[in-house]
């Protein structure tokens, strides 16, 4: 089936989502996510960052749907069209979503593990909400000790239960979860029960914001300070594939590798990430370089770029001003001038 997002059309099989299918377009009308992970089951809808407008419902029913939708929980209809990023009602709505989530989020920041690679960060940053108008008190939970790897903080968890469904789906026995409703919901362990199974370290991983941290990496160092090596050893428990954190020679922090979405390509065992902090256990690969837009790739590793090929002559692709003629009138050719130059561009 077809849907058409920003003004971009593609093919999707029935039953992919308006995310799923932003994703398959990629840039800007990609929507931004806190809940849903697409490693996950049964995942999103909670957060409601990434609201779309729905300006044709489909082509057999193509009035608008007058709500916005959440695009990770939509799925596509055929003939579909969706404004996401070219949406300013979208836009008003996602940075109202946002400010919502900062309304009770402590200014950690400055001492926060996830500085730097924090979801939250990155969607104010990009929401552009830059001023609070909350003047009363922030809610605020006691601390809680979930075991000896994972330090919760509950003051900046957005409860957008990933780390609930990644328990459901790797662990034989989910000992946490949500508790309480509305403005007394929280993550515990209902009765302070350590998190001690052996894939319980991705919860760290899936956690957009700080609420879930690397006990073994706390206030080690600002995640801007290690340079990321893609690594893999031979595990008997997972696929071993990670990327080491490093300060110099020394391993700071291990983590699965994640995506272009700052999601985990293949969940880690507790073993790999924990207790191999020499670069010694592993073998190191190279350097990341793959990693979502944020402060962590600013004069660091960047996106591979894909060279694009577009037919048309390469000239005209410039935008210089006087080949801007050549597109709309096509009985302008080129000169002798300009063929020479198009040539000399092809051979260098
Ligand atoms: S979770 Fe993110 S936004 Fe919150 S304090 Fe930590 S870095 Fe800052
Ligand atoms: S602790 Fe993190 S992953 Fe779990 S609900 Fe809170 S924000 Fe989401
Ligand atoms: S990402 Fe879609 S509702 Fe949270």
């Amino acid at each position: 089936m077809k849907v058409t997002i920003d003004e971009h059309t593609i093919e999707v099989e029935p039953g992919t989502t308006v995310l799923q299918a932003a994703r398959m377009i990629g840039g800007d009308c990609v929507p931004p996510t806190m809940c849903y992970y697409s490693k996950l089951e049964d995942c999103g809808g909670k957060c409601r960052c990434c609201l779309v407008e729905i300006s044709k419902g489909s082509e057999r029913d193509p009035r608008p749907m007058p709500k916005l939708q959440p695009s990770c929980v939509t799925a596509v209809q055929d003939g579909m069209e969706v404004k996401s990023a070219t949406s300013p009602r979208a836009l008003e709505a996602r940075q109202a979503v946002t400010e919502f989530l900062l309304i009770n989020h402590p200014l950690d920041c400055p001492v926060c593990d996830q500085a730097g690679e924090c979801d939250l960060q990155n969607l104010a940053y990009g929401n552009k909400n830059f001023k609070t108008r909350y003047i009363e008190q922030k809610r605020t939970y006691e601390p809680e000790d979930i075991g000896p790897y994972i330090q919760l903080h509950m003051n900046r968890c957005v409860l957008c239960y990933r780390c609930v469904k990644l328990a459901d789906q790797l662990t034989p026995e989910r000992v946490h979860g949500v508790i309480g409703r509305g403005d007394h919901a929280q993550i515990s362990t209902y009765i302070s029960k350590a998190i001690d199974n052996n894939f319980s370290g991705n919860m760290i991983d899936v956690c957009p914001v700080g609420a879930l941290t690397d006990k073994t990496f706390r206030f080690e160092s600002r995640v801007w300070f290690n340079k990321p090596f893609n690594a893999h050893r031979d595990c008997p428990h997972c696929s071993g594939k990670v990327t080491l954190w490093m300060f110099g020679d020394h391993v700071q922090r291990v983590t699965a590798r994640k995506d272009e979405y700052h999601e985990v390509e293949e969940f880690i065992c507790n073993e790999c990430r924990f207790d191999h902090k020499k670069a010694e256990d592993w073998v190191i690969e190279g350097p990341r370089k793959f990693e979502k837009d944020s402060v962590l790739n600013v004069n660091n590793y960047t996106r591979q770029l894909k060279k694009v090929k577009i037919d048309t002559d390469d000239l005209v692709l410039e935008g210089r001003k006087q080949d801007q003629k050549k597109i709309s009138m096509s009985e302008f050719p080129f000169d002798q001038a300009e063929m020479e130059a198009i040539k000399k561009a092809n051979e260098e």
